[in-house]
């Protein structure tokens, strides 16, 4: 792969539609993802099989994967959090799926109600499974410069997290500055404590935009290496058990600066664009049918 080639993730119909306070009928989340995969991205978590209870945004998981059309070239992957979760996602036919867990314990016991140890020990039999299922495991750890419950969180916790759950089995994780605050000097030292023990191609840089800084951390990552983005279609997003987080960076502007750098994404922009109206108009549509 040329070093000028960059992996988009998009998160929009999950990381970006599940803190919606409002909730989007599933036929638009199926639209949504159909109009995405026509825009040339090749990644796209669909869905997420949480405890409804936890996320209620996000129940409607498996008929949200039943009705999208499926392009061939496209990953269509899930959030699990547990053995539950896994074999919802593995009986809707997820392409890979990802489990998640936290470099802070605040994050971790307010996100998945347990320590970092009792997620490792939760998500081993979901990689044992998943590899016997030949079902690719995506990794998240959260909190990789702050956590909005325990403040400052320590670059070698970060390292020690992601290297523990590639030896799992994951191919790559996906480092999340959940409440999208880092600078990116915090992100260049951060990276360089994760790389001393994970490869560069099996990172992926996960940032949401609170301070408006998630691009000038994704610079700073691809002076590292780091070829893999998460974002989201017009910058939606944030976390429910991240207060004050703000969206994902937004896909629109992480294509336009990669393809001003010279980076290559086999992205449409103005497809992309014409998405991003879609799904603000329906946000809109529904807000507006609710006051
Ligand atoms: P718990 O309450 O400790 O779990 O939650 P439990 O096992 O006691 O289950 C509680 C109830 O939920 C039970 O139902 C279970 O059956 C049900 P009841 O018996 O009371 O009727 N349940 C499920 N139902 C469907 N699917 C499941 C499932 N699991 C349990 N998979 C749990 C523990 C992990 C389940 C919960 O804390 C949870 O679902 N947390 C997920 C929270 C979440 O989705 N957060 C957002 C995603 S993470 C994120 O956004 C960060 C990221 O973007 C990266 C970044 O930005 O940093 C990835
Ligand atoms: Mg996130």
């Amino acid at each position: 792969m040329s070093d000028k080639n960059v992996t988009i993730f998009e998160m929009g119909p999950r990381d970006g539609l599940q803190n919606e306070k409002v909730m989007i009928p599933t036929a638009q989340k199926i639209e949504l993802i159909n109009r995405l995969s026509e825009t040339g991205l090749t990644k796209i978590e669909a869905a997420s099989f949480v405890s409804p209870k936890w996320v209620p945004q996000m129940a409607d998981g498996a008929d949200v994967l039943a009705g999208i059309h499926r392009n061939s070239k496209i990953t269509y992957s899930a959030l699990t959090p547990n053995l539950k979760g896994y074999e919802r996602a593995k009986a809707a036919n997820a392409d890979e799926i990802a489990i998640f867990a936290s470099a802070s314990e605040g994050f971790s016991q307010h996100n998945i109600n347990c320590s970092i140890e009792e997620s490792i020990q939760r998500f081993e039999p979901i990689m044992e499974l998943a590899k016997q299922d030949g079902i690719p495991v995506r990794g998240y750890v959260s909190c990789i410069v702050e956590c909005p419950y325990d403040g400052a969180v320590d670059p070698a916790s970060v390292a020690s997290t992601t290297a523990r759950l590639i030896a799992l089995g994951c191919y790559e994780v996906s480092l999340g500055d959940t409440i999208g605050r880092a600078k990116p000097d915090e992100i260049t030292r951060m990276l360089e404590a994760v790389l001393t023990r994970v490869a560069a191609d099996q990172l992926a840089g996960h940032y949401h935009d609170t301070s408006n800084l998630a691009l000038d951390n994704i610079q700073a990552s691809l002076d590292l290496g780091i070829r893999t983005f998460d974002s989201a279609v017009g910058g939606l997003g944030g976390c429910p058990y991240a207060p004050g987080a703000k969206g994902n960076v937004s896909t629109d502007a992480v294509v336009q600066l990669l393809h001003k750098l010279g980076y290559h994404t086999g992205i449409d922009t103005e497809k992309l664009a014409s998405v991003s109206q879609y799904i603000l108009s329906i946000k809109q549509q529904i807000q507006a049918s609710q006051q």
